[in-house]
């Protein structure tokens, strides 16, 4: 699989490192094959994630990822889904890797900068989700 679904998210956006992490993404040997900046609708937010609808932190969730805009890129790279997540680092990016995107851009486990598909047949449902 060549491609998977990555997202900048409202805080990364409201700070201003959009262009940052697009340069960091090329740098690093992705295309992005189609991107588009979009403020996300409750709808979209809570259907995205439906996968995390039990989880505690939902409501808290869909109301960030709703708090501003986000930029929607799809990837493409040889293995674009395992390349993208070792590029953002762990989900709380206090965790992180130094070096990677949360690590450099997140605040914390909620507003952690962007997000990636775990898998290849998430990778293709969150691209339709999208493009
Ligand atoms: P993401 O990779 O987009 O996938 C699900 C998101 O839920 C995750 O990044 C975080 O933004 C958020 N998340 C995961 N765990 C927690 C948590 N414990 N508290 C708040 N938000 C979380």
């Amino acid at each position: 699989m060549i491609y998977t679904l990555a997202i900048i998210k409202p805080d990364a956006m409201k700070k201003g490192f959009k262009e940052n992490i697009r340069a960091e993404i090329l740098d690093n040997g992705f295309k992005i094959a189609e991107e588009k900046t979009i403020h996300l609708t409750k709808e979209q937010a809570e259907r995205f994630y439906a996968v995390h609808k039990d989880k505690p932190f939902f409501i808290e969730l869909v109301e960030f990822m709703t708090s501003f805009e986000s930029h929607i890129m799809k990837l493409e790279k040889e293995n674009a889904v395992i390349e993208w997540r070792n590029l953002m680092g762990a989900t709380d990016p206090n965790k992180a890797d130094k070096g990677t995107i949360r690590s450099k851009f997140g605040t914390d486990i909620s507003m952690n900068a962007t997000h990636g598909s775990d898998s290849n047949e998430n990778a293709t449902i969150e691209i339709n989700h999208f493009f």
